[in-house]
């Protein structure tokens, strides 16, 4: 069979990988895909939103399946465009996606469905949000321990953690008045900051059925030891001794659960991949958020050590049969995926800059390099975004991974390139 993976970031290039492995497919194309998805699947030139290009293409191609990995096409409908159309897609449809798409939407289901979350007001009026701060906190130095959102998509720049109130003040203008991420911030919301460790519970579901996968751990700041700017995750690993058994089946009772239920009771029935953004408080899990899809980079070394042939589970989840399939078969070693970065980000940053050692590094065993932000120039590879590689490993142990993918870090080069040196650490503490 043929398949086309949407997309052009290291989740894609895990996905045109790990589905180009199933012995049922011929060819996968990644539209628009990067450097590294041109090696392992071929790149077809089409914009994640153009959804009559990537209908076209299927239908004059002959796709059996589209799997759509990043979140603005779901929200937008692809799925539902493709359905339309007699295509077969893996992915929720436009309503579901509204999980992610919008977090006053998000944050009503947790409420209706009683599912454990950070408490939150809504608003749509910026003077408003803006009142209910200074009312709140009367004293203008007294600590406050609150987070503001922009509603809809913003790329993970939309969410703003306040220790003081005027940053809560600015946050709202920023979203509300300047209206820095655009229709994004019709509407904010302002929660509760939480306090704990953060965890990425994923599952694919058919609305039905609901697969848990290995829990991760992703590293948004852009710093070791968790600080600096928030970034769109600088590293994960998986799994993580942070959530054991019996706080997964906790989560899986007390989140994942109710939240497929409530979706369906909202008449829209959730299919695919199902990603609670986690915080583990003292007083048991809470949701951050919901994402729609794979997480990235979390999707990296969640496929890395996935042995089921995806394509099985995919197709089993458009079709509606999950509670048919075998349970999941993972290499019971762990893999880390360390994010390598061009110069300046998550501000700006130089595009163009040729990499050196690709092959070097994915000639280590167990090593893995997704492309993210890289495109080919004649036959030279190229940096072209934020996040450049997700260089990936597997190991006996979360050290002994961690260890292999530093290795092949170490042999990949560009001028302005550089990670976070201490992914997976935050493992250590649980680790006996
Ligand atoms: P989100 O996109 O909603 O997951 O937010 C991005 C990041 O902001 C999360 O990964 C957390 O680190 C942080 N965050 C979001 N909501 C909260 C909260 N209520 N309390 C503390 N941190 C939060
Ligand atoms: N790793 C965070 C995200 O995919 O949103």
């Amino acid at each position: 069979m043929k398949v086309l993976v949407v997309g052009n970031g290291g989740r894609e290039h895990a996905l045109a990988w790990k589905i180009s492995q199933s012995p049922r497919v011929t060819e996968v194309f990644v539209a628009p895909g990067n450097a590294g998805t041109a090696r392992d699947a071929t790149n077809v030139p089409i914009e994640v939103s153009d959804q009559a290009g990537l209908i076209k293409f299927a239908k004059d191609n002959g796709i059996d399946l589209t799997v759509v990995g990043p979140e603005a096409p779901l929200v937008d409908g692809l799925v539902d465009a493709m359905e339309a159309e007699g295509l077969r897609a893996f992915g929720p449809s436009g309503q579901a996606a509204e999980l992610e798409g919008s977090k006053v939407f998000c944050k009503n289901l947790l409420h209706t469905a009683n599912v454990p979350t950070a408490t939150y007001r809504a608003f749509r009026d910026g003077d408003e949000a803006n009142r209910y701060i200074r009312d709140r906190y009367s004293d203008p130095q007294e600590p406050v321990q609150v987070v503001v959102k922009a509603d809809g998509l913003a790329a993970g720049k939309g969410v703003i953690v306040c220790d003081t109130r005027e940053q809560a003040l600015v946050a709202i203008d920023r979203i509300a008045s300047r209206r820095e991420f655009g229709a994004a911030g019709k509407e904010l919301i302002i929660e509760e900051k939480l306090i704990g460790q953060e965890a990425s519970v994923l599952a694919i579901t058919d609305g039905e059925t609901i697969l848990t996968l290995p829990a991760a751990q992703d590293h948004k700041p852009a710093h070791d030891g968790d600080t600096g700017p928030n970034t769109g995750g600088m590293g994960a690993y998986c799994p993580t001794p942070v959530i054991d058994e019996e706080m997964m089946q906790r989560i899986e009772a007390d989140v994942l659960v109710p939240v497929v239920h409530a979706m369906k009771r909202a008449r829209r029935p959730f299919k695919g991949v199902l990603y609670a953004g986690l915080m583990l408080t003292p007083a048991g899990p809470k949701v951050l958020e919901f994402n729609v899809r794979f997480g990235d980079p979390e999707c990296q070394p969640l496929l890395m050590r996935l042995q089921t042939d995806l394509v099985d589970v995919i197709e089993a989840t458009v079709d509606g049969r999950l509670s048919e399939l075998e349970p999941l078969q993972w290499d019971e070693r762990p893999s880390i995926c360390v994010v390598m970065a061009s110069e300046g980000y998550p501000g700006s940053y130089e595009k163009g800059r040729e990499i050196t050692g690709l092959d070097r590094a994915d000639a280590i065993e167990d090593v893995k390099v997704f492309h993210a932000g890289t495109t080919l120039d004649d036959d030279k590879v190229v940096s072209n975004g934020g996040r450049v590689l997700g260089v990936t490993a597997m190991g006996n142990s979360i050290s002994n991974a961690k260890l292999q993918a530093y290795t092949a870090v170490k042999e990949i080069r560009w001028p302005g390139a550089w990670c976070r040196k201490d992914i997976s650490d935050k493992a250590r503490s649980y680790v006996s």
